[in-house]
C-alpha cells in the first residue's frame, strides 16, 4: 500500500520567483473551423510546394536519428545569405529560444545587495514599450531587473536627449529593441538604431521577426558593433510558425557563448530541412510580401477614412484605434463572427487592436464585419 503524502501541496517546492511569475499568454489557436486567424501574425500564404516535398522527403525512418546538433547546412546557407561565415549564425527553436538563452548567457539574476549604478546595469533587461510583450516575462524568469522605456509618441525611438532625461540605462547588460516595433508596426532608420547602439554599454538584441516587410534592415549594424546581435525568424514571413526555426547574426565569441548553453539538439531535422528549402526558393516568398505590403497599405487606408486612427505599419500588421466604440468591443464583436485579432490588456495598448494582414478575401471579410460593427455602434 503506497503510504499518504503528509504534504498538502508540493508548490514549496517551486521557487518562489517561479511561483509568483505569470507566463507569457500566446495569441489564440483556434480549434474550431471557419475562424479567420488575424490574431497572430501568420503568413496567410503556405509555404512553397517546394518546402513541402522537402518535409516529405525528410519524413521517413530517419526521424529515429538525432537531428544534426549544429544545424549546419542551415548555417551555412544562411551564412551565404547575409554575406557572412557560419560561425556568425546560431540556430534556435524560434527565435523566442534565442532571445531567452540571450537572458542567461549575458545577465546577472537580480541580487538584492548592489547598490553600485554598475551592477544594477548588470542585472538589467531593457526594452521600450510597447514591444514584444515576451521581453518582461523573459526578464521575470531570469530574475532580471526590467527596466521600460516609452517609445515616443508615434512609437518613434526616442533621442539620445529623450534618453538621457528618462533614465535610459546606457549600460544595461542586455537591450531588446523590436524593429520594426510589434505592435505598432512603425519603423526605424537603421541610421537611427546605429546611434543608439554606439552609445550602448551592453548587448543589443535587434529583433528583426518583421524584417521582411520592412523598408530597412539593421542587420550591418552586427558587424559594426560587436555588441548587437540581429535576431530573426522562418515563422511570419517564411510561413514556417510550426517548424519552429529562428536564428541570430552576431560576433562569433557571442555566438560560440550561445552555443554552449543551448540545447545539443535544439532543433529538429524537419525544420532545418524546411528552412533549407526556404532559402531555395525565396523567389517565391518575396511575391508574397509584395502582396501582403500591398494588402496591408490598402487595408490601412479604408480602416483611415472610415475614421480609425492607423499607425504607418513596416511590418505584416497594422496596429488602429477605432472610432466610435472600443478597441476591446471592436475585438469582442470581430470574435462572435469568427475573426480573431489581438488586443493587450496594458495602459499602452489597451486602446488599440492588432491586426494581422490575411490574404485579400479574408481583409474584405475584416472589412465588411468592421464596418458593420461600428455602424450597428452608431445606430445605438
Ligand atoms: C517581435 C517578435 N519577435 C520574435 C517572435 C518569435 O518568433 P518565433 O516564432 O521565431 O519564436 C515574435 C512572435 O510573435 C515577435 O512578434
Amino acid at each position: 500500500m503506497r503510504a499518504k503524502s503528509k504534504l498538502k501541496s508540493p508548490e514549496i517546492f517551486i521557487r518562489p520567483l517561479i511561483r509568483n511569475i505569470k507566463g507569457y499568454i500566446p495569441g489564440e489557436q483556434p480549434q474550431e473551423s471557419g475562424v479567420i486567424k488575424l490574431n497572430t501574425n501568420e503568413n496567410p500564404t503556405p509555404p512553397s510546394p517546394k518546402v513541402l516535398k522537402a518535409i516529405k522527403k525528410a519524413t521517413d525512418s530517419r526521424l529515429r536519428l538525432y537531428p544534426n546538433p549544429n544545424a549546419k547546412k542551415l548555417r551555412q546557407a544562411l551564412a551565404k545569405l547575409h554575406c557572412c561565415e557560419p560561425e556568425n549564425v546560431i540556430i534556435g527553436n524560434g527565435s523566442d529560444e534565442l532571445l531567452a538563452l540571450a537572458t542567461r548567457c549575458f545577465v546577472e539574476p537580480r541580487t538584492a545587495s548592489t547598490k553600485i549604478q554598475k551592477n544594477i546595469s548588470k542585472q538589467t533587461i531593457q526594452y521600450f514599450t510597447p514591444s514584444y510583450s515576451l521581453y518582461p516575462i523573459l526578464a521575470n524568469i531570469h530574475g532580471a531587473r526590467k527596466k521600460e522605456f516609452k517609445l515616443t509618441n508615434g512609437y518613434g525611438l526616442p533621442e539620445k536627449k529623450g534618453l538621457n532625461k528618462g533614465n535610459w540605462d546606457f549600460q544595461a547588460a542586455l537591450t531588446y529593441i523590436t524593429t520594426p516595433n510589434a505592435p505598432s508596426g512603425a519603423g526605424y532608420k537603421t541610421s537611427k538604431l546605429a546611434k543608439l547602439c554606439k552609445i550602448q554599454d551592453g548587448i543589443v538584441i535587434l529583433d528583426e521577426a518583421y524584417a521582411d516587410f520592412a523598408e530597412e534592415t539593421a542587420l550591418e549594424l552586427t558587424f559594426r558593433f560587436p555588441n548587437v546581435i540581429i535576431s530573426r525568424t522562418f515563422s511570419k514571413a517564411y510561413s514556417l510558425c510550426s517548424q519552429r526555426i529562428g536564428y541570430f547574426i552576431a560576433h562569433p565569441k557571442i555566438i560560440t557563448a550561445l552555443d554552449k548553453i543551448r540545447d545539443s539538439y535544439n532543433t529538429n531535422e524537419l525544420g532545418q530541412a524546411a528552412a533549407l528549402a526556404t532559402l531555395d526558393d525565396l523567389k517565391y516568398y518575396k511575391g508574397h510580401f509584395k502582396r501582403i505590403i500591398k494588402t496591408r497599405n490598402q487595408t490601412s487606408k479604408i480602416l483611415k477614412s472610415i475614421g480609425f486612427d492607423v499607425i504607418q505599419s513596416q511590418t505584416n500588421f497594422i496596429f488602429v484605434k477605432p472610432k466610435g466604440l472600443r478597441a476591446k468591443e471592436l475585438f469582442t464583436k470581430l470574435r462572435e463572427k469568427k475573426i480573431l485579432t489581438r488586443w493587450f490588456d496594458t495602459k499602452s495598448c489597451r486602446s488599440w487592436l492588432r491586426i494581422t494582414i490575411g490574404t485579400e478575401r479574408e481583409m474584405d471579410k475584416f472589412l465588411l464585419s468592421t464596418k458593420a460593427i461600428v455602424d450597428n455602434h452608431k445606430q445605438r
